[in-house]
């Protein structure tokens, strides 16, 4: 897979349920496993810039471990309250087991946090 794609994990590295934390220059993203499905998004809660990775995969959601807010990991909206804007998601493709992410920009229309 061609750039700005980035091989960040194998699929047999990510059970259903769970998620990695991958850093890509120095920037920190989520890859996970909801059901079979792969998501990429930022690592860090849009409330108050907390790591995402503290917490857990509810079903096709992560949830903040600080305040509980779920996002939606397809489309990085928040469900509950208290946060109110979006993550930022990635595109993400699978070949040969081979997970690909594409950190150049986000694929809605969350902008990454620095
Ligand atoms: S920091 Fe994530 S919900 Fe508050």
């Amino acid at each position: 897979m061609d750039a700005p794609y980035v091989a960040v994990a194998r699929t047999e590295a990510i059970p259903p349920g769970t998620f990695v934390k991958v850093l890509i220059e120095n920037r920190p993203y989520i890859v996970a496993n909801a059901d079979g499905h792969y998501y990429a998004v930022e690592d860090n809660c849009s409330h108050e810039d907390y790591p995402l990775s503290f917490g857990c995969i509810d079903g096709d959601r992560i949830k903040c471990s600080l305040h509980g807010s779920r996002f939606d990991l397809g489309s990085g909206e928040p469900l509950e309250e208290p946060a109110e804007d979006p993550i930022a998601t990635y595109r993400l493709e699978v070949e040969d087991g081979q997970i690909w992410i594409d950190p150049s920009s986000p694929a809605n229309r969350a902008r990454p946090r620095d």
